[in-house]
């Protein structure tokens, strides 16, 4: 299929002309020739690059670049800001704005034409790198206590004994109970890689902070030391670290606890998929339902998340499926069922409940969330 260009510019003379010489070179064309024209065009048409002049009446190019940066679905979109003016100063407010690379008018067709192919296969490159990265599943809380730890660990042992290449990640430094849950006395794993230096992150000093659980799970573990909830977890730091997991493992499992910080924003937005647990009570699925809302506010949709409500104690009071999907207007993927016991016993054994008791009627249910999610992952990659 042949790849889409949006070309903006209120000039109707050079958007016919540049129209044109894309038009030659097999690309389809989408025309805007206002700002916010371009923005509404961007989104509705998913274009496979923009080129968007800097000077119009209604919004400068800067102003639109933002804004489709600062919107989830157009934000990735590559940019090249096309203008008449030739000064440094707006070069640099353009590349400020979010603009990949810089064209000025009047270009030379062959200019054009090089310039857009360039852009394209940077994007086609970038695109195949993260097609071949393990899948991120991130887990997330509506809110504290839940049993989001104990899903996540048991997801990813269910994972791991399907398809073997799982890598757990608890990303909460000084709250890390994953690691006493399953042996580990200390886990400096994560604090390491927050405190070296950027640019040393690489595959190698990623994968050398993961250790081994007994039943073939690796771990990237967070420490308990309260103080170590101060570690910087800046956004892009964090990211790079989960990419470099999925380099090394098919599927990766995240912790993200509680709570939209900077980092977990980022991690949710990269997530193949999130599962967001929760309880049948009311206050919980309340704070679910906005949590869900904030979710699609950055671009995770419905699509792209699960819900699984932990029903720690059985009680006549709790909130039934039925009305719990009411509640949050959205369909319910999975029930846990109460497991007190396993799942005290299971730490004893410093094990998930899924490897300790593999006919328990709990490990069942965290294999068929597995299994729902590994062919929902499955099914959004075939359809992109
Ligand atoms: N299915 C369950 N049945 C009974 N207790 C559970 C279940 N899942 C989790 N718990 C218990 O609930 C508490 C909170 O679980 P945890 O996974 O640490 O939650 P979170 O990560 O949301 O804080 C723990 O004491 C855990 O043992
Ligand atoms: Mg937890």
């Amino acid at each position: 299929m042949a790849e889409k260009i949006l070309i903006v510019d209120d000039d109707l003379d050079s958007l016919k002309l540049i129209g044109l010489m894309l038009q030659r070179q097999g690309y389809e064309i989408v025309a805007a020739s206002a700002g916010a024209q371009a923005i509404a065009k961007a989104t509705a048409e998913a274009p496979d690059l923009i080129i968007l002049d800097v000077m119009m009446p209604d919004m400068d190019g800067y102003e639109v670049s933002r804004r489709l940066r600062a919107n989830p679905s157009t934000q990735d979109i590559p940019i090249i800001m096309f203008t008449a003016k030739t000064l440094v100063d707006d070069k640099v407010a353009g590349f400020e704005a979010g603009a990949d690379d810089y064209l000025t008018k009047p270009t030379h067709p062959a200019e054009l034409a090089s310039r857009v192919k360039a852009v394209l296969a940077r994007r086609a490159a970038k695109r195949g790198a993260a097609a071949e990265l393990g899948t991120l599943l991130a887990v997330i809380g509506a809110k504290g206590g839940v049993g989001t730890t104990t899903l996540a660990m048991n997801l990813a042992a269910a994972l791991n004994s399907t398809s073997e290449g799982t890598i757990l990640a608890d990303v909460r430094p000084g709250q890390g109970s994953l690691g006493i849950s399953l042996g580990f006395g200390r886990a400096t794993g994560l604090a390491n890689l927050l405190t070296r230096p950027i640019t040393d992150l690489n595959p190698r000093a990623v994968g050398a902070e993961l250790v081994s659980h007994k039943s073939g799970l690796r771990l990237l573990l967070s420490s308990v030391r309260p103080r170590e909830a101060n570690l910087n977890m800046a956004p892009e730091v964090v990211s790079g670290i989960l990419r470099h997991l999925r380099g090394l493992g098919k599927m990766v499992v995240v912790d993200l606890g509680t709570g939209l910080s900077p980092a977990n924003q980022r991690v949710l937005r990269e997530a193949t998929h999130v599962i967001v647990v929760s309880e049948p009570q009311r206050i919980p699925l309340n704070m679910t339902r906005a949590l869900l809302n904030d979710l699609n506010d950055l671009g995770v949709g419905p699509g792209r998340v699960s819900i699984v409500l932990v029903n720690r104690a059985q009680s006549g009071l709790q909130i039934s499926w039925q009305e719990a999907e009411q509640i949050l207007g959205r369909e319910i993927q999975g029930v846990i069922p109460p497991a007190p016991d396993l799942i005290l016993q299971a730490v004893e054994a410093a094990q998930p409940v899924v490897n300790l008791q593999p006919d328990a009627i709990v490990t069942a249910q965290f294999q068929k969330i597995a299994e729902k999610v590994v062919s929902q992952v499955g099914d959004s990659r075939k359809t992109g």
